[in-house]
């Protein structure tokens, strides 16, 4: 690395970490932390439109991508987008439905992958790229900036089953009953996912994390097919087209597997969900990626002592490491804002 490049990394804390230097106080950022826990997002969404409206609209999807930088001063903001507008663009029918979530026309066979299109993926995704373009302009340069997708597994989930679900029964029947017809729709979705992670690096994306939120529920033949093998083949193909962009993975609920999706698809960091316990991720994770995670969003709900308690439990386990501060998934609604205040300043004491 030259010294420009090398001095950028240390001024830029979350980039620091993720070259696998650790840090006295660990850089910050949260999983959703653009959303309706936040007042100011609430009265952007309601002026927006529909939650896809929003997301098509770069000022405003700049707009809410950066209210919690600057209400909290995170060393990261994440684009304001969602996993699903991926089958959008490929011509799927996606709704979001207020207070039940995603809807889309389910794809259930070979004939419905079929009816999928990559004519007008990019020019339909072209909004979002405005939006990062708009974001990366206004942010100071020592906040990074992370683009994402969603990893196909859990993409095909939604696709699949037309909805969330608990057990995303949907998508395993057909992976079960079809094998050959289901990866037609994991290489589709990997094919577009690195073409829409470069054109996000291209637009000023500094980081992207693939979230692939649904890979706990897969047996391992299940697991290292549909989840390690295409987050490979995604983190390979970003880094033939843009070297040095640093690849975050998010296998959540892989448990004993996060070792294995390390490993295997050579990721530079990993997203930890909250039950995995800290003497793995130090011991197990640390030393082969940058660990990223995991407080519970519901602790950050509730407050008081026991959130400062695990909050240094955390940082006492994997301070001495690459690490970066995070929950182990996204905040939800009824978070106070107030305790993601108190969150960063304990952080960084
Ligand atoms: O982290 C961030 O701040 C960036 C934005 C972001 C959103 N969704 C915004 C959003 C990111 C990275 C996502 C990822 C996403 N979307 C995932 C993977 C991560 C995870 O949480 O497991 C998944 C599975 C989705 C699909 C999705 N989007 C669902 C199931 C829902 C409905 C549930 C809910 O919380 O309402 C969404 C909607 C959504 N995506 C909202 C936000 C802020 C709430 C919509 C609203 O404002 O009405």
């Amino acid at each position: 690395m030259d010294t420009k490049a090398s001095e950028s990394v240390e001024t830029r804390p979350l980039l620091k970490a993720l070259s696998g230097k650790p840090s006295s106080s660990p850089p910050i950022w949260l999983m959703r932390q653009a959303g309706r826990y936040l007042p100011e997002y609430r009265e952007v969404r309601a002026a927006a439109g529909s939650f896809l409206d929003l997301c098509y609209n770069p000022p405003l999807a700049a707009k809410v991508t950066l209210q919690p930088i600057e209400r909290f001063g995170f060393d990261a903001a994440i684009l304001f987008s969602d996993i699903l507008v991926v089958p959008d663009a490929l011509g799927q029918n996606v709704k979001f439905v207020e207070n039940e979530g995603p809807v889309l026309d389910a794809i259930t066979d070979r004939d419905g992958i079929q009816t999928l299109s990559q004519e007008k993926f990019m020019t339909h995704l072209e909004p979002v790229l405005e939006t990062v373009r708009e974001v990366r302009s206004a942010l100071d340069p020592s906040v990074t900036l992370i683009g994402f997708c969603g990893a196909p597994w859990t993409v095909a989930t939604y696709m699949v089953g037309g909805r969330g679900s608990p057990d995303q029964a949907a998508a395993r029947g057909f992976a079960y009953r079809d094998p050959e017809g289901f990866s037609a729709l994991i290489d589709l979705l990997v094919e577009v996912s690195i073409d829409y992670l470069c054109a996000q690096i291209e637009a000023g994306a500094q980081v992207v994390q693939l979230f692939d939120s649904w890979a706990g529920n897969l047996p391992e033949g299940e697991f290292a097919r549909w989840c390690v093998g295409p987050a490979k083949r995604i983190t390979e193909g970003v880094r033939a087209r843009a070297p040095g962009i640093p690849v975050i993975g998010f296998p959540r609920a892989a448990g004993p597997l996060y070792k294995d999706f390390i490993e295997q698809t050579g990721v530079d960091g990993v997203s930890c969900d909250t039950s995995l316990p800290l003497a793995y991720i130090r011991d197990e994770l640390q030393p082969h990626a940058t660990v990223q995670g995991n407080l519970d969003p519901l602790l950050l709900v509730s407050g008081g002592d026991a959130l400062k308690r695990r909050i240094d439990e955390i940082l006492q386990a994997l301070s001495g490491g690459p690490f970066i501060f995070n929950l182990g998934h996204g905040i939800v609604p009824q978070t106070p804002p107030e305790h993601v205040g108190e969150l960063v300043r304990q952080i960084r004491q």
